[in-house]
């Protein structure tokens, strides 16, 4: 069996120690990386650098506590090892093809991004400048809104309806061919309502028509029927859709960053060239590792229904009104200003969101660990004085 000496065992002190041996004709083992940084000498970090701070009960920004799953887990380990080198393409592309094959779409109509928010970006960026991206008024706009502070674009915001649903109608009413974009979410943060299938599908298809309509799916596997309201066929069946989801909720995946668009080849392709990162191994193999694994999918939805079921019976019990949730967050209307309770939550070290635009009476609570939304649930009364 012959040997390569690859380059890069050459330029390393090991093989200097290795020829060195060779030369003593002393049997030298090489020194391998554990020998040169033992690992009793590296620091461990504080544990709450990452994750939650200690003692906090974290419902502030719609995470799934629960994740990464083990499948995850065990592919982010293999990758570390390999994190000298570059993502390869193959991983890359053995995502892309997962994605592809659970939607029916091909392999060409999926960008992959570092989270969904830097596609969410790159669309508002493509787009914007084309004319305004007519969006609800109340949605998650941050990515429309870094185009915003660039110059690239302008948000033409529709009011909600008196219950707080998308006015899909007045959305629809503001489209012509000067639309830049039209962004829904589905379903909608902060207010977890979900526009159900016979409503936003046929809307979706006339406003396609005239412009591009992106549909941000971030929380639709926990939606009651994910497959039957996600716009994805409406892109199967040619229309000017994208349709962008993400490993940040119910894979439990936030910090590792992964997310995906799926649109026309055409669409997929200007994503990407306006995208401004590429895929992290670690990342890619994370998602890899965990796309298809439906025990964790249901596990965590499992878990986010127990909490959601928790809070509410709260809020039942206080009289206080809240949204129907099909997410992992409830918004619900304590009577108080939105920033006193976060503050007094923060108090009882319970993080939760502070007011959005003049919602000031509206607060948003995410489904975290069941501990921690107990916490919050114990908490509640005393904090809007019942
Ligand atoms: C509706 C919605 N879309 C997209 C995102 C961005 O998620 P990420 O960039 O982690 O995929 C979020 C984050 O909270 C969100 O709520």
């Amino acid at each position: 069996m012959t040997f390569n000496l690859s380059r890069r065992f050459l330029l390393t002190g090991a093989a200097g120690a290795a020829v060195a041996g060779c030369a003593n004709g002393v049997q030298t083992a090489v020194a391998s990386t554990e020998e040169a940084f033992p690992p009793e000498a590296l620091a461990v970090p504080d544990p709450y650098l990452l994750g939650a701070p200690e003692g906090v009960a974290l419902l502030s920004r719609n995470e799934n506590p629960y994740g990464p799953a083990p499948s995850a887990l065990k592919m982010i380990e293999y990758a570390a090892g390999e994190g000298a080198y570059y993502t390869s393409r193959g991983a890359s592309q053995m995502l892309i093809d997962m994605i592809a094959e659970k939607n029916g779409v091909a392999p060409e109509q999926v960008a992959v991004t570092t989270g969904s928010g830097e596609a969410l970006s790159a669309i508002a960026l493509i787009y914007g400048p084309s004319g305004p991206i007519v969006a609800p008024r109340l949605f998650w706009d941050t990515t429309a809104l870094y185009a915003k502070r660039l110059d690239m674009a302008e948000i033409d915001r529709v009011p909600l309806t008196a219950d707080m649903e998308i006015d899909l109608a007045g959305i629809e009413a503001k489209v012509s061919d000067s639309t830049g974009l039209v962004q829904l979410c589905n379903p909608n943060n902060p207010t977890g309502l979900v526009l159900p299938a016979d409503m936003i599908k046929p809307a979706v298809k006339r406003m396609a028509a005239k412009t591009t309509v992106l549909v941000d799916e971030a929380y639709i596997e926990l939606a009651d029927d994910p497959e039957g309201t996600s716009c994805v066929d409406l892109i199967q069946q040619g229309h000017d859709v994208i349709v962008s989801r993400t490993f940040s909720k119910i894979y439990g995946m936030a910090g590792v960053r992964v997310g995906y668009t799926i649109s026309s080849a055409e669409t997929a392709e200007k994503i990407r060239n306006t995208a401004m990162s590429w895929g992290p191994s670690l990342s890619t193999a994370a998602a890899i590792g965990c796309y298809n694994d439906q025990a964790f999918v249901d596990y965590s939805l499992s878990k986010v229904v127990e909490a959601r079921e928790m809070v509410t019976a709260t809020l039942d019990e206080l009289g206080l009104s809240y949204l129907p949730s099909q997410t992992n967050f409830v918004y619900f209307k304590s009577g108080m200003e939105a920033n006193d309770v976060q503050k007094a939550m923060m108090d009882r070290m319970i993080s939760v969101r502070g007011q959005y635009m003049d919602y000031n009476e509206w607060t948003r609570v995410s489904m975290g660990m069941i501990e921690d939304v107990e916490r919050f649930c114990n908490a509640l009364p005393e904090v809007v004085g019942a």
